[in-house]
């Protein structure tokens, strides 16, 4: 019997202050410290920020946000819904941002990390960021940092 297999309809989208509770609720599931509702609204109305969102059939399941300044950006979230994860989602809507930032002459894109998530640090190295620091004690819970940094152009 021939197996026909439908194509996944994926698409991105600017993010706007009304997703915050949408990007919460990933979030709240992906990690032990989640930002609030209020943290992804006050990003997200700030105008230095650039935001996609990734949906697959039409539902929203991936954000990521960086702040521009001049030249420079800070990645300051990503995540990936958990149904979602390990189907290669990250590394596109990571680059979907990094055409963005180029567009705008971004040359490098910087970023924190915790020094314990070992799986969004390998990610990270898997898209050509490389650790150029680390922040001891940087997070709330007293966890260090590593900051990473990409060279976009
Ligand atoms: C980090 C994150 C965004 C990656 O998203 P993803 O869609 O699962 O990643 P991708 O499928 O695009 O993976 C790309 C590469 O990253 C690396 N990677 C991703 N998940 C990994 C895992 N669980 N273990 C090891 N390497 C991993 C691999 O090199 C992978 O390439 P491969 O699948 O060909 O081996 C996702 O795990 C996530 O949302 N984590 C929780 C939130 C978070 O920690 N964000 C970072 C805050 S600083």
């Amino acid at each position: 019997m021939k197996v026909i297999t439908k194509p996944i309809n994926i698409s991105f989208r600017k993010l706007c202050v009304s997703d915050a509770k949408s990007l919460f609720d990933i979030e709240s599931v992906n990690t032990r410290h989640p930002w609030s509702v209020s943290n992804f609204e006050s990003s997200l109305a700030d105008c230095g920020t650039i935001s996609d969102g990734l949906l697959v059939e039409g539902r929203l399941v991936g954000y990521a946000l960086a702040l521009v300044a001049l030249d420079t950006a800070d990645l300051l979230n990503i995540g990936i819904h958990p149904n979602y994860k390990r189907l290669g989602y990250g590394k596109l809507l990571l680059n979907q941002l990094l055409e963005q930032l180029q567009v705008i002459v971004v040359s490098d894109l910087f970023l924190e990390v915790g020094v314990k998530n070992h799986i969004a640090i390998n990610f990270y190295q898997s898209q050509g960021f490389r650790v150029i620091n680390t922040r001891e004690k940087y997070y709330s819970n007293l966890e260090d940092a590593k900051i990473m940094k990409l060279h976009i152009s």
